[in-house]
């Protein structure tokens, strides 16, 4: 693996790899077990919308990894004033050993990969959320031990996290059921991908996705740029909700996730929320050791 763009370009040994790697990195921070694979290393952050969770735990992994992570904004970088991605790609790649991008356009993300020499790390643009999505299955694998079997259910907007959710949940073996309104569907590369899948469900009817699933998945109906279209989304939402419900149809004792910021009494009911709350924040803490595990990938030996 030379970089992470989208989960598309990786193999099922590349996200299992990954995982395996993150549960061990998990296990060393919490025995205090030192583990520097990136001693000397520097990895430059790029964002273009707000974050708290990817920003925090790409910095602070980096910081126990033995390297340092730069955080760099749009507003002061040259790139917010038009300098081409292009150029800013090799500039970077002389300074600095990797990057994570959050921004728009994932052909951004694959300009800087494609013009660049050093890995880049996608950390969310409005096609793919990848490195949320690696965490979801670590946290997902962490409670049923194994992908076997498993029913994965999405519902809301066939937004970045839909995407990422299909193809991850696909390569490492689960069913995925989608249940989006009409004009909310996935993109039509993650459709291509997926549909030729028997392990694949698509759906307009929430309840219908639900019906069994082990893992009920939600995000939020309006993602960062559609600030906008709030009023309209809520509208279209109704009925999209993770409630006790829609819970009823799932499995039993069902796992719920969010990758957060989570909007209560939308998406998802506070009741739900609070219920699973253990869950969702394991999942929230999981970013961290799910992205140290692809930067020794991408950038170290994993030999301390
Ligand atoms: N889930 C997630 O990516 O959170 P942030 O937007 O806070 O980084
Ligand atoms: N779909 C959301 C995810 C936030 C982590 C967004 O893009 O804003």
């Amino acid at each position: 693996m030379k970089h992470l763009l989208k989960l598309l370009d990786c193999s099922t040994e590349d996200i299992i790899g990954i995982l395996d790697l993150a549960d061990q990195l998990k296990y060393e921070k919490k025995h205090n077990i030192p583990h520097r694979h990136l001693e000397g290393k520097s990895l430059g952050l790029i964002f273009q919308k707000s974050s708290t969770r990817t920003r925090v735990s790409f910095e602070t992994g980096m910081y126990q990894l033995g390297g340092q992570a730069m955080f760099l904004s749009n507003r002061d970088l040259q790139i917010g004033r038009g300098e081409p991605v292009q150029d800013t790609a090799r500039v970077l790649s002389r300074y600095l050993d990797g990057i994570m991008i959050r921004t728009f356009a994932q052909s951004e993300v694959e300009d800087l990969a494609q013009y660049g020499t050093i890995p880049i790390v996608n950390g969310l643009t409005d096609f793919c959320h990848p490195c949320q999505v690696l965490a979801d299955l670590m946290t997902i694998r962490e409670k049923f031990a194994s992908f076997d079997g498993l029913r994965m259910c999405y519902i809301g907007d066939g937004n970045n996290m839909a995407n990422s959710l299909i193809v991850g949940g696909l390569k490492v073996g689960m069913q995925v059921s989608i249940a989006t309104p009409e004009g909310y569907r996935p993109a039509q590369q993650v459709l291509d991908f997926a549909q030729p899948n028997p392990n694949f469900f698509l759906s307009a009817d929430p309840m219908e996705a639900a019906a069994n699933a082990d893992i009920v998945i939600t995000d939020t109906w309006a993602s960062m740029g559609q600030e906008d279209e709030k009023e309209i989304r809520k509208k279209a939402f109704q009925g999209y909700q993770i409630n006790d419900e829609l819970l009823a149809a799932a499995k039993p004792g069902c796992m719920v996730q969010h990758c957060l910021p989570a909007y209560r009494e939308q998406e998802i009911t506070t009741k739900v929320f609070e219920e699973h709350a253990d869950e969702i924040f394991e999942e929230a803490e999981n970013r961290l050791h799910a992205q140290k595990a692809v930067l020794v990938t991408l950038m170290g030996s994993k030999e301390a």
